[in-house]
């Protein structure tokens, strides 16, 4: 081996990169637009960054383990023009602050994605979007499954955390305790004094509740803000003590 010979970095996936074909619908599944920063986890070639800001004028950032990815990477963003949009990074993955993200995409393992969940919900904004190709996120179901060429595309949004006594005034008066399981949402509370019983779901900080008082439906929705819901079509709010 010569001496000055590169060692080669320990991969947890090995490269294959996703068809271009796949990379667009998952970039429109993720409804990326010029105002996002997408990450890309693995990135490979970077064809989901470059594709990201050349299509839509979005900002990204990816990160390889293997520095011959991220040198192809870098030439990609150079000869599509979006070199100034684009910061591509020798990293391992898992060390990668997920904060800054509206849209992050992936092709990995399950196992990774299964290990990266805790921190995609922690660290990722309620709202901002995930698209895995070919693998899922395990009980965290996806909000939507595509084939796309014989291949698994998957979406998730983040959600809003609404776990908690929420108090709702206005059009709505009544008192829930909601309990939260990803984007499904159950509970019980009151409503003028009468047992309510509340079944839901969130798309990122957007909520949908069924509320069933004395056998009766009836559908709410609203939009979390932090402590606060906000109603939509409705001249309610919640607050969360
Ligand atoms: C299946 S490829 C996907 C490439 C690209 N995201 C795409 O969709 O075309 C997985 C990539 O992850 C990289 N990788 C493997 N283990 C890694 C780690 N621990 N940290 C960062 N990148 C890693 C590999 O070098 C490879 O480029």
């Amino acid at each position: 081996m010569p001496a000055l010979a590169q060692k080669k970095p320990k991969l947890d996936v090995v490269y294959v990169p996703t068809p271009q074909a796949l990379v667009d619908r998952m970039l429109e599944l993720g409804g990326v637009k010029a105002s996002d920063y997408v990450i890309d986890l693995g990135c490979g070639d970077g064809r989901m960054i470059v594709t990201a800001a050349s299509r839509y004028g979005a900002r990204g950032y990816g990160v390889d383990i293997d520095p011959e990815r991220i040198a192809e990477a870098n030439a990609n963003a150079k000869s599509a023009g979006v070199a100034d949009k684009v910061r591509f990074k020798v990293a391992n993955l898992f060390g990668e602050s997920l904060a800054k993200a509206d849209v992050m995409t992936m092709y990995l393992l399950t196992e990774i994605n299964l290990k990266l969940r805790p921190k995609i919900l922690k660290e990722m904004k309620p709202g901002a979007r995930v698209v895995s190709h070919a693998f899922a996120m395990g009980e965290w179901e996806p909000d939507t499954h595509e084939v796309v060429a014989g291949k698994d595309v998957y979406l998730w949004y983040v959600p809003a955390a609404v776990q908690g006594a929420w108090t709702f005034q206005g059009e709505q008066d009544m008192k829930v305790q909601l309990t939260q399981q990803y984007q499904v949402v159950a509970g019980k509370g009151a409503v003028d004094g009468r047992p309510a019983t509340i079944s839901g779901k969130l798309q990122g900080t957007d909520l949908m509740l069924n509320v069933e008082v004395d056998g009766k439906r009836q559908e709410l929705r609203g939009r979390v803000e932090g402590k606060t819901i906000k109603g939509i079509g409705g001249n309610w709010q919640a607050r969360l003590s």
